[in-house]
């Protein structure tokens, strides 16, 4: 079995694993925030777009004070996760305790039935299942999500087309499904914060001057076709790109910080020029990055992300 991560570990983080994770970049986010904010250390108000697991927010509630914060994402199940932390963390972290004592305590086989157990469970509750008004079922299927998440392997987070979580169980040996020192710090970091279930564009009535917004949207896809079709749930199309950019314009003509992150599609191809033509007016940069870029291990490698921002 992999031995358990040994890097140290900073509070609050991320209480998920979540695709597209932007943890080792952070320096150089921060080595491109605005001047201001960097000598005051302080941030009036932060608004996140794309939040993901949100690396860039927790980040910044370590680093800096930040005073008010706006976290969007279209993803249900994720904005549910972030408002049981905010507001029934302690019922929430009672459900992960029994998961993790059940779990540590059963041996191999029995981990695997009990994974594909809670598994299934998660995928029955699906249908019918309220994710926009608060009830109990709320803190359960948020720990289902923290447990899968921990226990499933690579802590991949993929579902098929009919929306049913579809990763098989890992091989951890001693899992941190119960992280209660983390849920207790994301639970503070989340005071000031309001969390929103909605489309990026909804962002633009918490968005004024000065406000530091960061974006974070999906990878466009190196694939041709699901560039144009959204046949799966989480692809986000050239059109939607489209919409993201002139999302962009309209923000910065607030008088907004505004900092996005992407893929470079010149990884693949030198000649694609979508990003450059999208944002030509603003500061395009290339980053290093190192991305699973491949299902084929042996393609992982250092490619180039973008950061473009509209202030220097
Ligand atoms: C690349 S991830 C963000 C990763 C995040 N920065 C992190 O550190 O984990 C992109 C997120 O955008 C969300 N998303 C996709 N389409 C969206 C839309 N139209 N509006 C808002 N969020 C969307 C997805 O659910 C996903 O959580």
């Amino acid at each position: 079995m992999p031995p358990r991560s040994r890097k140290r570990k900073v509070y609050p983080r991320p209480f998920l694993k979540w695709p597209g994770g932007k943890r080792q970049l952070l320096p150089e986010y921060e080595a491109r925030f605005p001047e201001e904010i960097i000598k005051t250390r302080s941030i009036k108000r932060y608004v996140e777009p794309f939040v993901g697991a949100g690396a860039l927010f927790f980040f910044l509630i370590r680093n800096y004070d930040v005073r008010e914060s706006y976290l969007l994402d279209i993803n249900p199940e994720l904005t549910m996760a972030y408002h049981v932390i905010k507001n029934q963390h302690k019922e929430l972290l009672e459900r992960l305790g029994d998961l993790e004592d059940t779990y540590l305590n059963k041996r191999f086989i029995g981990r695997k039935r009990y994974y594909y157990h809670l598994r299934k469970r998660y995928n029955h509750q699906l249908k019918n299942f309220d994710f926009y008004n608060f009830h109990e079922g709320w803190i359960e299927r948020t720990s289902l999500i923290i447990f899968l998440n921990k226990t499933c392997f690579n802590g991949l987070f993929r579902f098929n087309k009919k929306g049913e979580f579809n990763v098989p169980t890992g091989r951890y040996e001693k899992p941190h499904i119960c992280d209660e020192r983390n849920i207790i710090e994301v639970n503070k970091a989340l005071k000031n914060t309001e969390i929103i279930n909605a489309d990026f564009t909804v962002s633009a009535n918490f968005i004024e001057k000065d406000t530091l917004v960061y974006l974070d949207p999906p990878y466009r896809p190196l694939n041709n076709t699901s560039r144009f079709t959204n046949y799966t749930k989480n692809i986000f199309t050239d059109d939607d790109q489209r919409r993201l950019a002139e999302f962009f314009k309209e923000m910065d003509r607030k008088g907004a910080y505004l900092m996005l992150s992407d893929s470079d599609p010149k990884n693949e191809d030198p000649h694609d020029e979508f990003f450059d033509i999208l944002y030509r007016n603003y500061l395009i940069e290339r980053v290093m990055a190192r991305r699973l870029i491949n299902r084929n291990i042996f393609k992982r490698g250092e490619i180039k992300e973008l950061i473009i921002r509209n202030y220097s």
